[in-house]
């Protein structure tokens, strides 16, 4: 291992952020057991929040950004992994309050790092990455509280995006009919989604409007919901009877302004899905489920980019625009 490595660290001076390609040391590195050559990480809407400053993401600086990464393990302190062994790490706080994976090399607390299940490679464990694991908790808290196909549709917001793209394949290939309702209708969009699994294409725009009506027409199954704001109000109002929505993000808005009706008249529920410290046996079971039975079939088409640390800062802005479709995987190192 050479005595520096590249790595993408965010700054902060005069309360003012700012992310630059350095070479640091293995000392500079938050503390932990294992040390990761990383081979891949991606690009996440977090991780644009955070390099471009636009979102209180990172806690500690200067800080390593990227909140996950897979590759191959150097040196461990820790009876649970080898040099050798193969892994990958999203979540517990990582490109946050602990270095991330935007560099050649990671150092992380053992509790943190997940063996590389069979079945997935370092690329397939990025393409999916921190989206595809948080589209599959949402799958797994909708199926744990009696989610079934036969619900009706379930709908699914920012639907080009990371979380959206991965949970619109998982559902549909579980049999469920998955509505995409997109900013991008209309555009190459619709192919990719139908790609995935979308049964159909809605506008985002001539839905989610402000209501001042508790209950409109039950239509969704369920939802998977990305934007919160408007959009997340309106999902309440229109899903059936027992219900689920999965709130994931905020791309549109933090706020939510709904009243208690859907709840207590239709019995719909809200489940939150929080991905960052999720607890390690849920974390080890959903990346075996990834890499098994729930694989997603069109890994390849729903991460259509795989591009090089330097790349980085350029695509950040594109992702806070709500530009790009699908995931970005971000190739740090080898995969040997
Ligand atoms: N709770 C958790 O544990 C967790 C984990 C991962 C992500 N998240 C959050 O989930 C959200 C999605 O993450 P991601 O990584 O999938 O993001 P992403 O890849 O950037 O996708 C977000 C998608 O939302 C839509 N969008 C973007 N900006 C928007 C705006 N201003 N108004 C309305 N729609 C907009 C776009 O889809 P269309 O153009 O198709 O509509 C975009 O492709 C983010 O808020 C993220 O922070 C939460």
């Amino acid at each position: 291992m050479a005595s520096t490595f590249k790595a993408l660290r965010v700054h902060q001076a005069d309360k003012a952020t700012s992310a630059r390609l350095e070479r640091i040391a293995l000392e500079d590195l938050s503390a932990g057991e294992v040390v990761i050559r990383v081979a891949y990480s991606s690009l996440n809407y977090k991780d644009a929040l955070a390099i471009t400053g636009k979102g209180r993401i990172i806690r500690k600086f200067p800080c390593v950004a990227g909140i996950d990464l897979s590759g191959v393990v150097e040196e461990s302190r820790a009876a649970a992994f080898q040099a050798g062994d193969r892994v990958l790490v999203t979540g517990c706080n990582i490109g946050e309050a602990l270095d991330g994976g935007l560099a050649e090399y990671a150092r992380l607390p053992a509790d943190a790092v997940v063996p590389l299940p069979p079945g997935l490679s370092l690329w397939e464990a990025m393409a999916l990455g921190t989206a595809g694991f948080t589209a599959a908790l949402a799958l797994r808290r909708m199926l744990e509280n009696h989610q079934t196909p036969e619900l009706g549709p379930i709908a699914v917001t920012g639907p080009t995006g990371g979380v959206g793209s991965v949970a619109i394949n998982l559902f549909s290939q579980l049999g469920f009919t998955v509505a995409a309702l997109s900013g991008k209708k209309g555009t190459e969009a619709d192919d990719y989604l139908r790609a995935l699994g979308a049964a159909e294409v809605l506008d985002r725009a001539s839905l989610g409007a402000p209501g001042s009506k508790p209950l409109e027409s039950a239509r969704w199954g369920g939802a998977v919901d990305n934007l919160g704001g408007d959009t997340l109000a309106w999902l309440t109002r229109t899903v059936r009877p027992w219900g689920n929505i999965a709130c994931i993000g905020l791309a549109q808005s933090a706020e939510l302004h709904t009243t208690v009706m859907p709840f207590i008249l239709r019995g719909v529920s809200l489940l939150g899905i929080h991905s960052v410290e999720c607890p390690r046996p849920w974390r080890l079971a959903l990346w075996e489920k990834l890499a098994g039975a729930w694989k997603p079939s069109r890994l390849a088409r729903l991460a259509p980019r795989t591009l090089a640390l330097e790349d980085v800062p350029r695509l950040c802005e594109e992702i806070i625009a709500g530009k790009l479709i699908g995931r970005t995987v971000v190739r740090i190192g080898s995969d040997a």
